[in-house]
């Protein structure tokens, strides 16, 4: 055994922890970080949930299945013909592989330019050590114990699993087993309609899966702009997923060929989906396995998430909780700029998160994206309010793209014009919420956008448009 000291070690390295790491590196501090992902060969593979089996391999199979539908559907709306056309599943699988790897491979490099020493294998608290500081135990192919000034937890978040309904990543999958399925099934079942249901839904939709999605909630993306959930619902159903909403699962069984699942439906009628493999996206919990809070008396909410206050502080001094194993959204983007923020506040800066302007995107086709409050919030605060639209349909570029469904939504205040949410259903939303993002953070007016010029022909216009509706005043619709 051999001690090491730092002045900060970071446990995981997801995107809040790598981001963390190399933060606190710049800012001069002598920094590790722990993570004990193994990629197949037993080695790192850092990164976390997001690179391994969440945000980056979900986009890669999403981009592959989205071209062989274009192929199969659209290619010939322009004049080009495919005959025989297929997927090679494995091919597309080792592809997102790559992709991973290359992700993983980056942030090794990240480590050793910004000089963070990285330790694989899993990190837990041994004890508190003199003058606050920690000892973190590093147990691994080469078990060592590390002396921390400060501590930074970023141990991210797992599956939750249906109770009764176990994971075996054959029948019953996770996220990690929905993309890694082997070869296309007829039937797929999906329990929760959030996010990853409805994106590995729509992937595997997409390569001729049959996919009928369960959802328990009566409203469809409940939290999400209900007029762009609506006009979503609309396009997914075209599409031809199912999405049953209002569903109580009674129970789920396993043979060697599939998955039966019972359920009541809306309105309390007995059913039963038989499937070849389940997906069940259902939310995910806090990850604190293994990171013995105990010894140390670490304190965790009533979820199970790492308590912490509004500058990710835990009751422990020196010890501080970021991204997925923290309250608020479970998002990469956040848990980076939790990583930041944190690594500034040791540095003794002013690091700051405004939760109102962390964007979220759902990589569906049409993608969704919103940022700030919908409708409905603003509705129950009782706060006035003007809302404007502009539709894809009347703008030139998505026309030229082929791809007019959904629309850009504006909202801002009834008196000042100040912006409060936009929310935006159609295509390459995810790219076009970040200048709505810039404008919030700067306290733009619908005006503000309104003013100012956007390239022609260019989806951002449907932006500029939907700022002029909010004043009734569009020059295109
Ligand atoms: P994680 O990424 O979970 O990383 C935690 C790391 O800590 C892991 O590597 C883990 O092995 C390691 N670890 C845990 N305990 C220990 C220990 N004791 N010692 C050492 N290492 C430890 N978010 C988006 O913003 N955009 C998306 O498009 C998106 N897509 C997603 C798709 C899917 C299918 C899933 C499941 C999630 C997706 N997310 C997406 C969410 C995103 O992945 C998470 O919000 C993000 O990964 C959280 O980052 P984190 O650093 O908090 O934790
Ligand atoms: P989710 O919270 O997005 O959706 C879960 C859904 O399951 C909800 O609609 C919920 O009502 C439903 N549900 C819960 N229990 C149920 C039950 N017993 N029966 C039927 N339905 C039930 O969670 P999901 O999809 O698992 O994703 C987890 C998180 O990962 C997301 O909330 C998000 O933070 C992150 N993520 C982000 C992505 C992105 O940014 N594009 C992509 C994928 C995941």
């Amino acid at each position: 055994m051999s001690a090491t000291n730092f002045d900060v070690v970071v446990i995981g390295g997801g995107p809040g922890g790598y981001i963390a790491a190399i933060r606190a590196a710049q800012l001069g501090f002598n920094t590790a970080c722990i993570d004990e992902w193994k990629n197949g060969k037993g080695g790192p593979a850092p990164g976390g949930t997001c690179t391994n089996v969440g945000c980056i391999p979900s986009k890669a199979l999403l981009q592959s299945s989205e071209h062989f539908e274009q192929a199969g559907h659209h290619f010939a709306d322009h004049g080009i013909g495919l005959k025989d056309l297929s997927i090679d599943v494995a091919k597309m699988l080792g592809r997102k592989d790559t992709v991973v790897k290359q992700n993983n491979d980056g942030i090794l490099y990240l480590f050793k330019k910004n000089k963070v020493t990285f330790f694989h294998g899993r990190g837990s608290f041994a004890k508190a050590a003199e003058g606050g500081a920690y000892e973190i135990a590093v147990a691994g192919d080469k078990p060592q114990t590390l002396t921390a000034k400060h501590v930074i937890v970023a141990t991210g978040s797992n599956a939750r699993a249906l109770p009764g309904a176990a994971f075996d990543e054959d029948r019953i999958l996770s996220n990690d087993g929905a993309l890694r399925i082997p070869s296309v099934p007829k039937t797929l079942g999906v329990i929760g309609s959030g996010v990853i249901g409805l994106e590995m839904g729509s992937v595997w939709r997409r390569l001729g899966a049959e996919v009928t999605i369960l959802e328990g909630l009566p409203t469809f993306l409940g939290a999400v702009d209900q007029a762009v959930a609506k006009e979503a619902h609309k396009a997914f159903t075209k599409q031809g997923l199912k999405i049953e909403l209002g569903v109580k699962i009674a129970e789920v069984k396993t043979d060697k060929t599939g998955v039966s699942v019972s359920y009541t439906d809306a309105k309390g009628g007995a059913q039963v989906l038989e499937c070849e493999r389940l997906i069940v996206s259902i939310g995910r919990v806090p990850n604190t396995n293994g990171l013995n809070a105990e010894a140390v008396g670490l304190k965790l909410d009533e979820r199970g998430a790492i308590a912490v206050d509004d500058e990710c502080r835990t009751n422990l001094p020196n010890v501080w909780a970021i991204g997925d194993v923290v309250r608020g959204p479970m998002l990469a983007h956040k848990a980076e700029e939790e990583g930041v923020a944190v690594a500034e506040r040791i540095a003794g800066q002013h690091g700051h998160v405004n939760f109102n302007t962390i964007p979220w995107v759902i990589y569906t086709s049409p993608e969704i994206a919103w940022v700030g409050q919908t409708e409905e919030q603003l509705k129950a605060s009782g706060r006035a309010y003007k809302a404007g639209s502009f539709p894809f349909m009347a703008n030139g570029r998505a026309r030229a793209l082929g791809d007019t469904t959904g629309f850009v939504k504006f909202i801002a205040d009834a008196k000042t014009d100040e912006i409060l949410g936009v929310h935006i259903v159609g295509p390459f939303a995810s790219e076009l919420i970040a200048e709505a993002v810039v404008a919030m953070e700067f306290k733009a007016s619908a005006e503000d956008i309104a003013r100012i010029c956007h390239a022609h022909p260019s989806l951002s216009e449907a932006t500029k448009e939907a700022a002029l509706a909010v004043d009734k005043r569009t020059l295109n619709f």
